[in-house]
């Protein structure tokens, strides 16, 4: 399936290919490496309570919303919002900075994983000391050169095949390694929660203290919301737009979230038991995933291929994501600025990786610079993009469907026999509710509720949690 070029459109095999690739994009980093160091950070089950609840009002959503827009425009996320209202076609821009952004250090940690499948393979998981294996990261990390050199073959990995074309192949992988990476995690888990120790950590993530959630905790898992289920850049546009038109929309938006929350789950719960057992700081930040689990393989049989084959499969997982980080830019640039994909997809990717050279050096050479509330480089561009770009985005996309393309309801006044007048409310058959519905094709009784989430309580609820986390 090739995301983006208007020459040649094509469309998804099928629902179950549309869930994959949705999924592929959505499964990622973001559920192996970020959700259980934010988790971590942000006091365990209370992140993970809100993070529910952020999902319910939100994630569903705007899921929806996305698929919806993409699907009835055919275009890709500027393109949508152009032939909607052209006034608004900034807002599908703002996309494209936070997918530069999001990409230049999702890069940097996909070149981790690739140094960690090394590292696997050359037998450096295989020892007892777990406190030495920390510092193997630590070592690793502070070094310039080697982070600074994954980062570029991640980089290139990507551009490789968004420049092939992504039909070749990625949806036929996906079909096997993404169901393969969730028996991996489940065995990790498993290893895990059995650890001597490993309950507390199990209590830690899973039972929340309530007087750990503060405004910046709320912020971190509206964020976390947005970046894990790939919204509020026009990702999701994009892909949608490839979607049949007789392909049941509030069936996908269901299923998508619920594979990303699932993985993510199992990842908190395959690191953070073993974080407690082996006395590792929960709060370690995003080298957590890569302190812990090579104790937690240095305990399983064959640990040392374990170990090769989970880091592999999480480089894949990273990739599906990071091509559809890029494509969103890349499409742009070939639309808007009529450059050939070629060129574009490798000028693109040459800026991406050089702004991902910051973030990298702020793992170690240059972590004593401190760019937003005290937090470095990385952590900072992280912090515009998934927390601020994306759920502005959100906003704005709720406003752009609930109110200026339309949802609306009708008010109906009746008479009943005995001269009682009736008031009552219809949603009027909008463009929007045509398609989520296919012209009528569906019963989608929710709709009402969706509409009401769309225009009044999913802005608002973003725009207070933004508010009140930021300042
Ligand atoms: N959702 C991806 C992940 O969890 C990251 C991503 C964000 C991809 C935004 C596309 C758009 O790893």
């Amino acid at each position: 399936m090739d995301i983006g070029s208007p020459q040649e459109r094509g469309q998804w095999g099928s629902k179950l290919g549309f869930i994959m690739a949705a999924a592929g994009s959505a499964v990622g980093l973001g559920n192996l490496w970020k959700f259980p160091f934010l988790a971590g950070q942000n006091g365990g089950g209370a992140f993970v309570l809100v993070y529910f609840l952020i999902l319910f009002v939100v994630g569903f959503t705007l899921m929806m919303a996305e698929i919806t827009v993409g699907r009835y425009t055919q275009l890709n996320a500027i393109g949508a919002y152009r032939k909607i209202k052209a006034s608004w076609a900034w807002v599908g821009s703002l996309g494209v900075i936070a997918g530069f952004l999001i990409l230049s250090f999702y890069s940097v940690i996909g070149g981790w994983i690739i140094a960690y499948i090394v590292k696997a393979a050359s037998g450096a998981f295989n020892t007892a000391d777990t406190k030495m294996l920390g510092d193997m990261f630590t070592t690793f990390i502070q070094s310039a050169g080697a982070p600074l050199f994954y980062h570029g073959i991640f980089m290139l990995l990507t551009l490789g095949i968004v420049i092939g074309g992504i039909q070749n192949g990625i949806e036929k992988y996906s079909k096997i390694l993404m169901p393969a990476l969730l028996i991996m995690i489940v065995l990790v888990m498993i290893r895990s929660i059995t650890l001597d120790g490993a309950m507390e950590g199990v209590k830690f993530f899973l039972n929340p203290d309530f007087s750990k959630i503060t405004g910046g905790v709320i912020l971190s898992a509206l964020g976390q919301v947005f970046f894990s289920l790939s919204l509020g850049m026009g990702c999701m546009i994009t892909y949608g737009s490839y979607l049949s038109k007789d392909t049941n929309i509030p069936e996908c938006a269901f299923y998508i979230p619920l594979i990303d929350t699932g993985v993510a789950l199992l990842a908190g719960l395959a690191i953070l038991p073993a974080v407690f057992a082996f006395n590792f700081p929960p709060d370690a930040g995003p080298g957590l995933l890569f302190i812990t689990l090579p104790a937690v393989f240095s305990k399983m049989p064959m640990g040392s291929l374990m170990g090769v084959l989970f880091f592999t499969l999480a480089l894949f997982a990273a990739i599906t994501s990071s091509i559809s980080l890029l494509e969103v830019c890349v499409s742009y640039v070939v639309d808007e600025w009529n450059w050939t994909r070629k060129k574009a997809t490798l000028i693109i990717a040459g800026l991406i990786f050089a702004a991902g050279v910051p973030c990298s050096l702020s793992q170690g050479p240059w972590s004593h610079i401190k760019l937003i509330k005290g937090k470095g480089i990385l952590d900072s561009v992280d912090f515009v993009a998934s927390n601020i770009l994306l759920p502005l985005g959100g906003i704005l996309l709720c406003v752009f469907i609930g109110w200026v393309w339309g949802l609306r309801r009708i008010q109906r006044i009746s008479k009943t026999d005995e001269g009682k007048t009736i008031i009552t409310w219809e949603l009027e058959y909008t463009d929007a509710l045509k398609e989520v519905t296919n012209d009528g094709k569906i019963n989608f009784a929710l709709a009402p509720i969706w509409v009401f989430l769309i225009k009044w309580l999913a802005p608002v609820a973003i725009g207070i949690v933004f508010i009140q986390g930021i300042f």
